[in-house]
């Protein structure tokens, strides 16, 4: 004989629902500070620090003024900050080789950061966009064409500087081929075994970078070429966990899904798929969206954020890259989710 259980009225999903305590039990997931990674934009500059137009709310910081932020992030108790240059146009090439100066604004942030703050994690982006005078990740041919593996042995040496600089984190965004393995092999032929790699295994070529593109000045290089022939096609899914497989292969010990809120299915056949902790990048045109519509009296910014980064969380994600961090901590400590 077969019970049936799930009928109405012996089955009420609302009973559940209907008192605080109750809903405070059975909740499945949850937001707390230890999930978020703070991405910061850094800038060679006289002054303290430069707004963004398109990402209200965040700034430029000079290496002085960055350390005096990030203090900020870490009594919120955000565990890590993900570090962005922005390069002077006067230091942008071709080939981009600023992105290996061990006396660079990425190495010098590096290891004042390590400095003040030791307990926090540092990650660092391996890409050579904001570098390259074209505004590309790579190294590019007559024609425009982004070549492989001259990029490939260009982003070890990127590497290799911030992991000398004392970076605990290496998160390769650049999308090229088999970067991860000669990034882990470069690592571990020099004294680096201990330095991580956080892949940006899935990410696609995305209109929602425009705002960061706008933030490191490599949207004005870049002008009308794209990034398609590296960056993944948003119509595909299948492609992420081939891509997810071979960083892990090749030696990533934690993967990105980039952006964000629009790929929350990738994050889920990823974490469903593989044992490896996954990072979901709510990235700068998400940011734009919430504060757009924030400050046009549309949403309610603070419910709207708490609730998207508990979706990246119930999507898969252990942790999130965001800019909101700061702000979300800050509720989160307020108790207000
Ligand atoms: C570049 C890079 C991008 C982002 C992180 N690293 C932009 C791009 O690929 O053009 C985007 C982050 C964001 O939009 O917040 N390698």
């Amino acid at each position: 004989m077969t019970i049936e259980t799930s009928k109405y009225p012996f089955s009420r999903p609302r009973r559940l629902r209907r008192r605080p305590f109750v809903r405070d039990l059975v909740r499945e997931h949850s937001l707390a500070a230890n999930d978020l990674i703070y991405p910061v934009f850094v800038v060679e500059t006289q002054a303290e620090e430069i707004d963004i137009p398109s990402m209200p709310g965040i700034r430029r910081w000079s290496i002085d003024s960055l350390i005096r932020h990030v203090a900020v992030a870490v009594d919120l108790g955000i565990p890590a900050v993900a570090i962005f240059p922005v390069i002077d146009p006067s230091l942008k090439t071709a080939d981009g080789r600023e992105a290996f100066n061990s006396n660079g604004l990425v190495p010098r942030t590096i290891v004042r950061l390590k400095k003040e703050f030791p307990g926090l994690g540092l990650i660092s982006d391996v890409a050579l966009d904001p570098y390259t005078s074209h505004g590309q990740d790579g190294i590019i041919d007559d024609t425009g064409f982004i070549l492989n593996d001259v990029t490939v042995d260009e982003l070890v040496k990127q590497a290799l500087v911030h992991a000398e600089a004392g970076v605990d984190i290496i998160a390769p965004s650049d999308m090229m081929d088999g970067r991860v393995g000669a990034i882990r092999s470069a690592l571990e032929g020099h004294g680096f075994a201990d330095t991580m790699i956080l892949s940006y295994a899935a990410k696609y070529a995305s209109a929602f970078y425009a705002p960061f593109r706008d933030a490191v000045g490599s949207a004005s290089n870049l002008g009308k070429a794209d990034k398609k022939t590296y960056q993944m096609d948003p119509a595909n899914s299948e492609e992420a966990l081939r891509e997810v497989a071979l960083d892990i292969a090749e030696g990533a010990d934690m993967v990105m899904v980039k952006p964000g809120l629009p790929y929350l299915d990738i994050i889920r056949r990823v974490k469903d798929r593989f044992e490896v902790p996954v990072f979901g990048y709510n990235v700068s045109g998400e940011y734009a969206m919430i504060k757009a519509a924030a400050q046009a009296g549309f949403l309610d910014e603070r419910a709207c954020v708490l609730e998207s980064l508990l979706a990246f969380k119930r999507a898969g994600a252990d942790g999130v890259l965001t800019y909101h961090a700061l702000d979300a901590t800050r509720w989160l400590r307020q108790g207000s989710n």
